[in-house]
């Protein structure tokens, strides 16, 4: 971790285009679902991001073979050479996705030790629930001294009803499930868009999964499961939000290609009602916004509904709405970390527990504030590009976790971004 600095000499409108990347909680379950294959993967149009430099580190200390190009995104995994079963701390402190390799290599070796993920300090974050699956699956599951350990002579099918929707819950039990003897059905399933990328890619490794982007998942177990040609991941979502955001919150003119409208609906109807332009073509989106915007309320919900990672930089565009806007946050309890560093750039902002009511000024000033978590610091970039002077970013690795080269995307649309290390 460097004490390196992101400046954001604000102001500028952003205009033109920009070609999203792959996405990342795509790509850190898919990573470890190439352990299920009994042949080498090719993952494609994977982003160059911290998070899937953590994902490589990981596999490569278990034994795989990887031969990752992060200028092309391409990445081969050859699981068969893998030699151990258990994630050290300093890589599964690094993040949250480091829970699935407990999944994935519980289903390939019979067994896991992996200690309990790190990751984004948004909140309460315990995996009881991937645990409660994999136990219901057969496993014999401990945790003592922060280690999860989790062993089986074989799992079995069965049905699992997930007690909340959680994401990362669902994924390890699929991940669990795909090779276990007979079919699994996950009840009360989490339906985002890397839910059914993550069922794509077990699908094309010759698992069969049915019901992904619905509550009710079924999983047909396979051992003998083998990769048979390169699998794309989809476009990643928030970072397709962040940029419509940015887009509106400089008042500018930008198109997104390569991204996926219709996972955007709940976002491009908050731009909307704010009085933004947003037009959709198969696999790009364009967003206009000139004068005031209104102001919106919504709150964090499971997908379809507003995600809770698009929470933190809409909240910075509200900061400048002509209104008072209210925004809950339902699925995280601590996610409202930047409204008090959006504070010192002028932001009108009161907190009540889970709901953040903001009153919008009419500008932004520039001020040096600190990210404390990935979409945090994305939240402080928009709020820099909107604020009048030059804004000072510390923690500058957060934003790295999750974003590929996101300032030389903005400043391709005329932001004016640099780092420096003091
Ligand atoms: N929860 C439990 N028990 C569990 C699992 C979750 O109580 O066993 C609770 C959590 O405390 C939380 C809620 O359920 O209140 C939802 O958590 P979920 O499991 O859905 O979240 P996650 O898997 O930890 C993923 C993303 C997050 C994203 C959330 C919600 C990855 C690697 N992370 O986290 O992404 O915010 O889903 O959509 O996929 C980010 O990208 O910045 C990020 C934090």
């Amino acid at each position: 971790m460097s004490d390196e600095r992101m400046l954001i000499v604000g102001g500028h409108r952003l205009e033109g285009t920009v070609h999203v990347s792959g996405a990342k909680n795509s790509a850190v379950a898919i990573i470890p679902a190439a352990i299920l294959s009994d042949t080498p993967c090719v993952i494609e149009n994977l982003p160059n991001i911290e998070d899937v430099r953590v994902s490589v580190e990981t596999l490569r200390y278990l034994g795989a073979t990887v031969d990752w190009q992060p200028e092309s995104g391409t990445m081969s995994i050859d699981a068969s050479t893998i030699t151990r079963t258990e994630v050290p701390l300093e890589l599964s402190r690094k993040m949250r996705a480091s829970s699935y390799y407990i999944g994935a290599l519980l289903a390939r070796f019979g067994e896991a030790r992996v200690p309990m993920p790190g990751g984004c300090d948004i909140g309460r974050r315990p995996i009881d629930q991937h645990l409660k699956g994999m136990r219901a699956l057969g496993a014999a599951v401990e945790t003592s001294y922060g280690m999860v350990v989790a062993e089986t002579n074989g799992l079995v099918g069965t049905d699992i009803f997930m007690d909340m929707v959680t994401v990362g819950g669902t994924i390890n039990v699929m991940l669990a499930a795909t090779r276990a003897e007979g079919i699994t059905i996950i009840h009360n399933a989490a339906k985002e868009p890397h839910i059914v990328d993550l069922a794509n890619f077990l699908g094309s490794i010759g698992c069969r999964v049915k019901g992904a982007g619905t509550d009710t998942i079924r999983i047909r177990g396979n051992r003998g499961l083998s990769a048979r040609r390169p699998y794309a991941i989809i476009p990643d979502q928030i970072e397709t939000g962040t940029l419509m955001i940015a887009a509106a919150g400089t008042h500018g003119d930008v198109t997104i290609t390569g991204c996926i409208p219709t996972h955007m609906e709940a976002l491009t109807a908050k731009l909307l009602e704010m009085g933004a332009r947003v037009d959709e073509k198969d696999d790009a989106i364009r967003v206009r916004s000139l004068g005031a915007h209104r102001p919106v309320s919504f709150k964090t919900q499971v997908y379809p509904g507003f995600p809770t990672d698009l929470q933190q930089p809409m909240s910075a565009l509200l900061c400048t709405a002509a209104g008072t806007s209210r925004v809950v946050e339902n699925i995280f309890e601590s996610r409202f970390r930047h409204l008090a560093e959006m504070e010192r750039m002028g932001a009108n902002v009161r907190v009540y527990e889970q709901t953040a009511v903001i009153e919008g000024v009419p500008q932004l000033h520039a001020a040096a504030v600190e990210a404390s978590d990935l979409r945090a610091g994305a939240a402080l970039v928009i709020a820099g590009l909107m604020a009048h002077g030059t804004t000072e970013i510390y923690n500058t690795h957060y934003i790295d976790r999750g974003y590929e080269h996101l300032e030389t995307k903005l400043n391709s649309l005329g932001a004016e971004i640099s780092r420096f290390i003091p």
